[in-house]
């Protein structure tokens, strides 16, 4: 069976990344037909608009997309709806993509990019999955009304609403349990249930799903203890499972965890499997065209593509293993340096790569 991939380099650093990625998707003898098409500010220089209806319809028929980055400078006067950034909100929206993964991995040979002790991040691999979809981010009504009664009757006031149905909470939570199966099988979910009656309803749901998966150990945390674990003992963690709000503050600190943005993946995925692939890290327009930056992320971000989207975990594993190998060899790009090792363009480094998988 042929798997389509919509691959949507973007732009700054985008376009050079992603066709590393594509190089390693390229070179591993599966049956894969890969379509490049124009997104972000690299849509709008030729059509006007980040998201064009045939770039959209290419994700939306595809089965997974390998995006790069969007967002140079360049694009920083346009109107909001212009933006490179709409381009994935556009496409989050019209794909369903509720579930977002991020691994925190620290390869221990770069174990001194972390601002924690080594010993405390060294070798670490977690993964943050966060509901993209619902929470306070999107629950109405929300907006600023003036206090009818009570204390500070008379004044202004701004508010969200917070609120997961459950149906929302359910599909989250199979994506955990899911992504833990493939892992340690240790599911920790984290809330504010001491305080929040969607954090209770939330663990409630969990509770209950766990049942489906007795092979996966589901722990609770409250997110203020999360928030001081990841940086007391993140080893400790296999997969986190949260909300979005809290999941975004998690993510951000966990990939913190490992001080090297340029090596970080990511993925958001739908009720269908299909997913958008990503690195972390921007479109990085102060190293743009300069072929500096670091593929690593994005090659790494398209064995995410193959475990969640394609089930070749074997696949997946072999580009992960590939990575490893070339950081074991001493082989670097800029922003993960250090003295002693060697310094690789981004082209060479891919190079590297495609060397070490075979
Ligand atoms: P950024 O991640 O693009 O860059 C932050 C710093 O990390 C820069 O110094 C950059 O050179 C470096 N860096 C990032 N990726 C790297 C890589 N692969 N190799 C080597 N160095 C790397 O974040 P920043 O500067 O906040 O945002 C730049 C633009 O990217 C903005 O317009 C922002 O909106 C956009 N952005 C896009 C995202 C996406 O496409 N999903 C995500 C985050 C930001
Ligand atoms: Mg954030």
């Amino acid at each position: 069976m042929t798997h389509k991939i919509a691959v949507l380099p973007g732009d700054g650093i985008g376009p050079e990344i992603t066709e590393q990625a594509q190089r390693v998707l390229g070179a591993l003898g599966l049956d894969l037909e890969m379509t490049v098409a124009p997104v972000g500010g690299a849509a709008y220089d030729l059509h006007g608009h980040p998201l064009p209806p045939e770039t959209l319809s290419l994700a939306q028929r595809s089965d997974a997309v390998l995006f790069g980055a969007v967002g140079d400078w360049k694009y920083d006067s346009l109107e909001r709806h212009l933006r490179p950034e709409q381009a994935i909100l556009g496409l989050r929206r019209a794909m369903g993509l509720f579930a977002n993964l991020r691994p925190a991995i620290l390869y221990p040979q770069l174990a001194n990019a972390s601002t924690l002790k080594p010993e405390v991040v060294s070798g670490l691999d977690i993964l943050i999955v966060r509901e993209l979809t619902g929470d306070i981010y999107f629950g109405q009504p929300r907006g600023v009304r003036t206090v009818e009664e009570g204390n500070f009757a008379g004044e202004r006031q701004g508010f969200d609403t917070m609120h997961y149905a459950e149906s929302e909470v359910r599909r989250i939570a199979h994506v955990g349990f899911q992504a833990a199966q493939k892992r340690q099988k240790r599911l920790c979910s984290v809330d504010k249930s001491n305080v929040l009656e969607t954090s209770q309803f939330w663990r409630d749901i969990m509770i209950d799903v766990a049942r489906e998966y007795p092979d996966v150990e589901l722990s609770h945390m409250y997110v203020d203890n999360a928030a001081m674990q990841l940086v007391r003992a993140p080893k400790e963690f296999d997969v986190i499972v949260t909300g979005n709000l809290f999941g975004d503050i998690l993510s951000d600190e966990a990939a913190m965890l490992t001080g090297s943005i340029g090596m970080l993946p990511s993925a958001s995925l739908n009720a269908s499997q299909q997913g958008l692939y990503e690195p972390s890290h921007g479109s990085a327009p102060d190293i743009a065209g300069q072929n500096k930056a670091n593929p690593l992320a994005t090659i790494l971000s398209a064995a995410m593509l193959l475990r969640y989207s394609l089930n070749a975990e074997d696949q997946a594993k072999r580009i992960e293993a590939a990575v490893a190998s070339v950081l074991e060899q001493g082989l670097r790009t800029g922003d993960i340096y250090e003295d002693g090792c060697q310094l690789l363009s981004t082209s060479a480094m891919g190079d590297a790569v495609l060397k070490a998988l075979r």
